[in-house]
């Protein structure tokens, strides 16, 4: 889809592609989607200070994450049933990582089987990068299971998420009594009978799931069963205050995603942009630190990388790339936010990612 040259683009051409209840799913927020929209404007709120006469006729935007090689700082964020999207769901967007030499995060509610999804880049020469996030069952026998199944089929970290004891109430789904369509599964959970879940009328099928089988008990004194399960490291996903930041460093976090789920949880809370410095701050380089939420354009990228994170991670216009064109959409949404942070780097005289700093933003 060449005629498609930016983010939002794709979204709205991926919206007449999408049903209702799954465009719905993927684009809302909590409550009055406070969060999600000032995820986005804290983003313009930020300006920059270019810097003017440096030499910036070669760009370098390699990275590494948690000593893993990266292109481009970039990890596609863990996102759930992907086959609403595209029939070929996660896999698709597996090799679309691997083939931009980027990350990807599979979720625990993915369609496709986190061993389908490990074998999807083949034998392609580009390295995979791929972290599993987890979410921790009330049924921690399950829990043991997804994370030595994860460990066995070579990702590379765990990604817990934190900040979803339960689910935030999306109104739109609530409407839509969301459920998956009947050829749809949750692919890594396929079989386990215990999994039964009662949907009340007028209600989210997630909703209800998140509430009969996931663990809201959870506290920070469970990473350390965590982190016994496997030598995989691991990542908390969903911190919003320097407090927690140093908590998870004590508890032997590698790396910290600032994020509010893209304003799908609590309504109201800080912009994750907003949150990045307290956490930058607070960590002092004893974690990677990693960012989501409203970056749609290579340039949020910049802002990012110059208040401290690593690299950051990309949600929705994912899945808007992959319901426009399948693999094929993944690829050219990663290359326009390539392309577009490159630019920006040339513009504001940062011939690579280490020339990124404090000083740029303001
Ligand atoms: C699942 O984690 C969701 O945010 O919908």
């Amino acid at each position: 889809m060449e005629s498609l040259i930016n983010l939002f683009e794709y979204e709205e051409f991926a919206k007449q592609n999408l049903s209702r209840m799954a465009y719905d799913y993927y684009s809302s927020g909590a409550w009055d989607e406070v969060t999600l929209r000032d995820n986005r404007a804290a983003f313009e709120r930020i300006k920059l200070r270019p810097r003017m006469l440096v030499d910036v006729s070669k760009r370098d935007l390699s990275t590494s994450v948690l000593g893993q090689a990266l292109q481009f700082p970039l990890l596609v964020a863990p996102m759930a049933f992907q086959c609403l999207a595209h029939p070929e769901g996660e896999v698709a967007t597996a090799k679309a990582a691997a083939s931009a030499s980027v990350g990807m995060i599979l979720s625990t509610m993915s369609t496709k089987s986190l061993e389908e999804v490990a074998l999807a880049p083949g034998n392609s020469n580009f390295t995979s990068t791929q972290w599993f996030q987890l979410y921790i069952h009330k049924d921690r026998g399950l829990t043991r299971a997804l994370v030595e199944r994860a460990y066995s089929a070579g990702y590379k970290a765990l990604c817990l998420t934190v900040d979803a004891p339960v689910l935030g109430r999306r109104e739109k789904d609530k409407h839509n009594e969301f459920v998956l369509p009947p050829d749809l599964q949750l692919a890594n959970l396929a079989n386990m009978s215990q999994l039964k879940i009662t949907q009340e009328k007028g209600e989210s099928g997630l909703f209800a799931y998140f509430a009969q089988q996931l663990d809201a008990a959870v506290t920070w004194d469970d990473l350390q069963w965590l982190q016994s399960l496997s030598p995989l490291p691991l990542v908390v996903k969903g911190i919003l205050r320097g407090d927690d930041a140093i908590r998870a460093v004590e508890c032997g976090v590698k790396g910290i995603v600032v994020s509010n789920h893209g304003g799908r949880q609590l309504d109201g809370a800080i912009a994750s942009v907003n949150a990045l410095p307290e956490i930058v701050t607070a960590v002092d380089g004893r974690a990677e630190i990693f960012i989501d939420g409203g970056i749609r354009r290579g340039v949020d990228i910049l802002k990012a990388l110059a208040l401290g994170a690593t690299a950051v991670l990309i949600g929705r216009p994912i899945l808007w790339g992959l319901a426009v064109d399948g693999q094929a959409g993944v690829s050219r949404v990663i290359e326009i936010l390539c392309s577009e942070l490159d630019l920006a780097m040339a513009l504001s005289g940062c011939a690579k990612l280490e020339d990124i700093d404090i000083s740029l933003v303001i």
